[in-house]
């Protein structure tokens, strides 16, 4: 059975000024997929027909993915742009063995939500979300459209505009996991933030910030030095120069309670001598090469979970740590070419993103 509902009579005030006009009226049928009347057949996607560098992803015209029962499709206005997408690009983490060409890239974004299966209760049509989805089965973020599970997805903090919202999923989810999940901070802890520049980093020691933690960051060069004190560090140290250990040491005279490394080199490894016995080190999978383990440390590898719990979190995380997610570049989704060439050159502050519809909403 199916039956027109205007979204104007069942979502909040803020939905009906943000969702775009093609969204505001939708079909409903019954326990089948939910969406709006206009999602077109095709979409523009940055895609890629074989493994290789930036040059291979170019704009394709691809079939808008249908949402199963417990999928939601978001009209994305933005995605991330992640140095494991450049790794998934080349095809050096491709998951499969048998990669089904053509390959949409991209793991993380925001906008808002086009349809849904009839299985899917936590969202209404026109709701503004944020999700992450890594080697998502119906393609990924670089794209118009993206069909994801509905645990994959959360409610985006009015605090964020969507593009910020599109930089942070993934990075927010994995920086908030490591400070308060593996590595447990609290106020009165000492922490560093290893790679504190960064995509992860710059949001990782904000949250450390704001558990209460004393926060030392690593950066190199003048502007990430000024980034990483911005957002709140108490002191930055550039882990590539000789005398880096003996300044954290001079900074942290009793030693470090936690470490998050978001780089391994082996400067991270020299660093890891000033942590307590039984201190804490946690770096999340995809840190080459992984921390050598000592005796009297516990290191621990980890994956950003997504879910409606961990969502729910990152947003209470966002508004009350006031959180700044730097992006440094954006990039129109048909120059996701370019954004690949920029991110593979290093010494991104913050995050690169995509813009791919619409304003800041
Ligand atoms: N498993 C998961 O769920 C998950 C999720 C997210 C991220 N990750 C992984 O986490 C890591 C960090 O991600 P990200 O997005 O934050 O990466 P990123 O934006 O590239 O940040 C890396 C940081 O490390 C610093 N760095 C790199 N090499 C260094 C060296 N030799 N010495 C000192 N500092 C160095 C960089 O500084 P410069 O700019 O000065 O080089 C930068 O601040 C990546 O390995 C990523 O794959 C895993």
């Amino acid at each position: 059975m199916m039956r027109s509902i205007c979204v104007r009579k069942r979502t909040a005030r803020w939905a009906l000024t943000a969702a775009p006009r093609s969204m505001r009226c939708v079909m409903i049928k019954k326990k089948t997929t939910f969406r709006t009347p206009r999602i077109p057949e095709t979409m523009q996607a940055a895609a890629i027909d074989r493994f290789g560098p930036p040059s291979v992803l170019t704009l394709h015209t691809l079939p808008v993915p249908e949402p199963g029962p417990h999928e939601v499709l978001i009209a994305l206005h933005a995605a991330g742009v992640g140095i494991w997408d450049a790794r998934m690009r080349d095809g050096a983490w491709w998951p499969t063995e048998d990669p089904a060409f053509p390959i949409v890239p991209g793991t993380d974004g925001a906008g808002f939500i086009a349809a849904k299966g009839g299985r899917v209760r936590r969202f209404e049509i026109g709701d503004r979300v944020w999700a992450y989805a890594y080697a998502n089965p119906k393609g990924g973020f670089y794209a118009e459209y993206v069909a994801v599970d509905a645990d994959a997805v959360g409610h985006a903090p009015e605090r964020l505009d969507l593009l910020k919202a599109g930089a942070a999923a993934v990075t927010g989810l994995t920086a908030l996991q490591g400070i308060d999940d593996v590595l447990r901070v609290r106020p009165g802890k000492t922490v560093l933030i290893f790679g504190a520049s960064g995509a992860v980093g710059t949001l990782a020691v904000q949250f450390a910030k704001y558990r209460g933690a004393t926060v030392f960051g690593t950066a190199t060069g003048r502007d990430a030095t000024l980034l990483v004190r911005h957002l709140g560090a108490d002191g930055v140290i550039d882990a590539r120069s000789d005398d880096a250990v003996e300044r954290l040491r001079s900074l942290a005279p009793e030693g470090l309670d936690a470490v998050l490394g978001l780089a391994g080199s082996r400067a991270l490894d020299r660093f890891l001598d000033l942590v307590r016995a039984g201190g804490w080190v946690a770096y999340p999978n995809g840190v080459e090469p992984e921390p050598r383990p000592r005796p009297s440390v516990r290191i621990r590898a980890y994956d950003a979970a997504a879910g409606p719990r961990e969502f729910a979190r990152l947003a209470s995380a966002v508004e009350e740590a006031t959180l700044r997610v730097p992006v440094s570049e954006v990039y129109p989704l048909a120059q996701a070419a370019q954004a690949h060439e920029r991110l593979e050159k290093g010494h991104v502050l913050g995050r690169i993103a995509l813009r791919i519809r619409g304003g800041r909403r």
